[in-house]
């Protein structure tokens, strides 16, 4: 068993935390592979996207331990932490809207 922590959000707006999850680590088992274990069998309320499962629609991002990549292609390990991308409107849980890119902060800005 491995253990993984996932960022729920409830929405743009509410708090989000850390939930830890006990999974079966098997060998090669990919990031959504893990998300797909959590929702089968632990939390189906976990909310997070896929589609083509084979690293072209892109839809899967997500922040593993702080870098953004792909749940579908992307190798999960113990002690992993998941949250969405951070430059775009929070949908829910992992789920972010990817035609809404967050504008950079005005600290940012140079005019
Ligand atoms: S599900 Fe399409 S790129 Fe991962």
């Amino acid at each position: 068993m491995a253990t993984v922590h996932i960022r729920r959000c409830d929405g743009p707006g509410a708090e989000p935390r850390w939930v830890s999850y006990e999974v079966p680590l098997e060998d090669r088992m990919t990031v959504l592979g893990v998300l797909d274990y959590i929702y089968e069998n632990v939390d189906t309320s976990l909310a997070y996207y896929q589609s083509c499962r084979m690293g072209r629609c892109a839809g899967c991002f997500v922040q593993v331990n702080g870098k953004g990549v792909l749940s579908c292609e992307t190798t999960a390990f113990d002690g992993m932490r998941v949250g969405p991308l951070e430059n775009y409107e929070l949908v829910r849980d992992l789920v972010v809207d990817l035609n809404k890119p967050l504008k950079k902060r005005a600290s940012n800005d140079r005019g």
